[in-house]
Parts: C-alpha cells; structure tokens; sequence
C-alpha cells in the first residue's frame, strides 16, 4: 500500500453478486451485446448515466461502410467490418421482427467521388487498395454517375459504384436494441452512472453506483465496460487495464428534402473526400462529418458548419436551397490504434467492447456476436483476438 495515502476500507457490499451482467454503457454497443446475452438467457442489466442512445450512437451517420470507408493499412478493422456487415441483414430482421420497430436498413450502396483532378488520383489509389482486397467497386463514367443520381453536380471527374455498402438508422437501431432487449428480460437503468469499479484480486468484480443509488456497489458475476469515448474515464481500473480510448469530435447536419423533391432519385450514400451524404427514408439528407482532437467540446461552429455545407452544395448544387433542421456533435470512442478494443480485459469477469471509433454502428452486430460469445461460452475466435483489450496492458508499476 502506499504510505502516502489514507487506507480505504473495502466498499460495503449492498447487494449479493448478481448472477449475470453488467454492462456500463447503453449506446449501441452495450445495448447490442446486451441482447445477445439477455437471448441466451443471461440476466443483464444495463448501466447508462444519461438516456441510453443518445451519445456517439445518436450522432452517428448510420452508414455500413467497410469498403468506401477502407483505411490503408488496416486490414484487421477490415476484416471486422467485413463480418459484421454479412451479418446485417439478418441482425435487422431479427430485431425488427422482435420489436415490430423499423431500423431504415438501406441497400442501395454507395458512390465515391472526386470533383477534382487531385481528389480524383487520390481516389484511384483507394480503388487500388479495394481491389487489391477483392473488394467489389466499380468504376463508373460521369455520365454512369449522373444517371444513378441525377441532382449530383455536373463536375464529377471520377466516381466509383459499390454496391455492397449499406446504411442504417441509428438512432431507429438503438430504440430498437432497447426494446428488444427488455423483451428479452433485461433491463436498461437509465440515469446511473457508474462512478467507479471495484476490483479485488479473487473477488468478482463490481460496479460503485451514483444518481439514486449512490453509494450502492454491485458485485457481478460479469461486468461489460462498453461506455464509448468515456471508457478510459470510469475511476477504479487500475492504470493499466485502462483502454486508451479519446474522444474524436464529429459535427453533423441534416437538411430535409422536400417531398416530393426535385433530387427524387438521390438513392445512395455519396462520398466526396472531405463530406458525405446519407439520406434517409425520413426525408433528412445527414451531411457529416468533421473528425477533430477537441476532447469533449460539444460546440457545432461555424467553420464546421461551413465545411459541411461547402461540401454538400459542391457535391449536390440542389442542396443550397434545403432547410437546415438539425446540427449536432457526437464523439466516437478512438482507441490508440484505431481499432476497437474487444475481449477479456486481463481482470476475471471484467470484459471490454469499446474503441469503435468511425465504424460502431456498423460493427455492432459483429461486437454482440464475437463478444456474447466469448463471455458465455469462453469461445474467442481468431478475429476476436486480434482486438484483445490485453495488446494494451502495461506492467504493473512495482
Ligand atoms: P456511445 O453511443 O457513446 O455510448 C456510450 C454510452 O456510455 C453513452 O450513452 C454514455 O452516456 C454511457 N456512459 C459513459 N460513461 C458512463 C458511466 N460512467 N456510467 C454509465 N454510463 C456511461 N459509425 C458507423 O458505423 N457509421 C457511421 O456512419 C458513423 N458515423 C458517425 C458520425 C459521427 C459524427 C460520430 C460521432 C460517430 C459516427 N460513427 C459511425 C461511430 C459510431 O457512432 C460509434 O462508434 C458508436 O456509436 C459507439 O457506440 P458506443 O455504444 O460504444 O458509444
Ligand atoms: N463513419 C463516419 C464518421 O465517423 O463520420
């Protein structure tokens, strides 16, 4: 113990251990691993401070975009994203047949696009590396592109087809988790935070409450930390348990298309280097997305708006004349490495499935599958591994 500080007794235990989990966090992802263990018969209690959905999984832009939206050099995000999005539709049928609740799931794909001569070589190399991988995109002439989406701007100098990215809803999908979840015996505590973890060696690990049960601390059987851009902040995990997760600031906006509107057929995702365009069967057209190191800023400013807007009129001229009817920030949990931070932490029952990153709406089916899996049958598949929380821990300082 170290002399210099006061000696805590041990937390008073006012609960017995429960029997299932806990989970930290209602966004997508606690939500969507919730369900899958609530399906098997777990009991699972999710732990959310605010309303659940309402952080990274409310802002988020809903595309399943694991091929337009391909990094170089990260073929293991890659891989996941590639698996999660085979297990797409058969994730949206089950919820929305358990729920009775729609997600928006849209399979019309996704353009890519360069307006200029330099974004267009830019483009090229991405294409390069999508093929390389055996990723199906297809070139297209101006006039191709023009014909799929006849209100894009007459400068396209370069586009590219791939029809295999979707999109969803997500703020439809995290309603719908939610329900699906309670119909499922599990329950989401809305307003709770987690102020701490209690982990004692030999001891199950437990969670120290705050809101009206503060004060309250809950052995459990298993703990899930899924609590986004916030997972590195929960006090009580020891320094090097601890995911290096940041926040990365995006600002958004929607514009409504009119109804019935002159861009009718502006069906797909577009893509231009510095925006995209998700419109959605609500009549919202989503513009995103900034990507800032501003730590937790909730500020939408006008250079941001500005980008935004700039991008969408060069890329869609008819967007100039749409209403602005929501502007919004949200932060996507980044880890070191960029890819998402998944498995047994290194501490027994306490798991992780946070570092989503850009990608959390799309790898959220293939989170709850890998994830429910590892916790209640001990399986951990080859590409679960490859996100173990564990490639980050440090040696305990002696
Ligand atoms: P969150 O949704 O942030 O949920 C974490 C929850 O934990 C929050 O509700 C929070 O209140 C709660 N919490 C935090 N601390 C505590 C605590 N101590 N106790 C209890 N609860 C706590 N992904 C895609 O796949 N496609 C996209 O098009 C896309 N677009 C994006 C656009 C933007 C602008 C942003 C910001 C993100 C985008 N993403 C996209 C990324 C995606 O939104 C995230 O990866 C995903 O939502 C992360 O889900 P989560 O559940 O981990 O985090
Ligand atoms: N994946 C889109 C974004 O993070 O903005």
């Amino acid at each position: 113990m170290n002399p210099s500080r006061p000696h805590k007794p041990s937390p008073r235990l006012t609960r017995d251990t429960y029997p299932g989990t806990l989970v930290v966090g209602g966004g997508v992802i606690g939500l969507a691993v919730g369900w899958a263990l609530a399906l098997r018969g777990e009991p699972v209690t999710v732990l959310e401070r605010g309303k659940a959905g309402r952080e990274a999984s409310w802002a988020a832009a809903g595309m399943l975009a694991p091929i337009t939206e391909v990094a170089f050099q990260e073929d293991t995000n890659l891989a996941l994203g590639l698996d999660s999005l085979a297990r797409y539709p058969n994730f949206v049928a089950r919820l929305q047949a358990a729920t009775g609740l729609h997600v928006d799931f849209r399979t019309e794909g996704a353009l890519q696009m360069a307006l200029t001569a330099d974004d267009s070589a830019r483009l090229a190399e991405v294409y390069g590396y999508q093929r390389a991988r055996g990723l199906a995109v297809e070139p297209l002439t101006p006039a191709q592109a023009q014909a799929l989406e006849p209100g894009l701007s007459g400068y396209v100098a370069a586009a590219y087809l791939c029809r295999q990215d979707h999109q969803v809803d997500p703020r439809k999908l995290t309603a719908a988790l939610g329900a699906a979840l309670a119909q499922s015996g599990g329950q989401v505590l809305e307003n709770t935070p987690v102020e701490r973890f209690v982990l004692e060696p030999g001891k199950p690990p437990a969670v120290e409450l705050g809101g009206n049960l503060a004060g309250e601390v809950w052995p459990a059987r298993r703990v899930l930390l899924a609590a986004g851009a916030w997972s590195g902040l929960v006090a009580g995990l020891p320094d090097h348990l601890r995911p290096p997760v940041r926040p990365v600031k995006g600002q958004m906006l929607a514009l409504r298309m009119p109804e019935p509107h002159p861009l009718t057929r502006f069906l797909r995702v577009v893509r231009v280097p510095e925006i995209y365009l998700a419109p959605k069967s609500d009549g919202r057209l989503i513009v995103g997305a900034t990507v800032e190191e501003m730590g937790f800023d909730r500020e939408v400013t006008a250079g941001g708006l500005y980008e935004l807007l700039k991008g969408a009129w060069e890329a869609l001229p008819g967007a100039y004349d749409l209403p602005v009817v929501e502007t919004w920030t949200g932060f996507r949990p980044g880890s070191r490495d960029n890819a998402p931070i998944l498995g047994e932490s290194g501490f027994p029952g306490l798991y992780m499935a946070t570092g989503h990153h850009r990608n959390g709406i799309l790898t959220t089916p293939a989170t709850a599958y890998h994830l429910s899996r590892l916790m209640l049958d001990g399986l951990a598949s080859d590409l679960l591994n490859k996100f173990s929380p564990q490639r980050f821990n440090r040696p305990r300082a002696s």
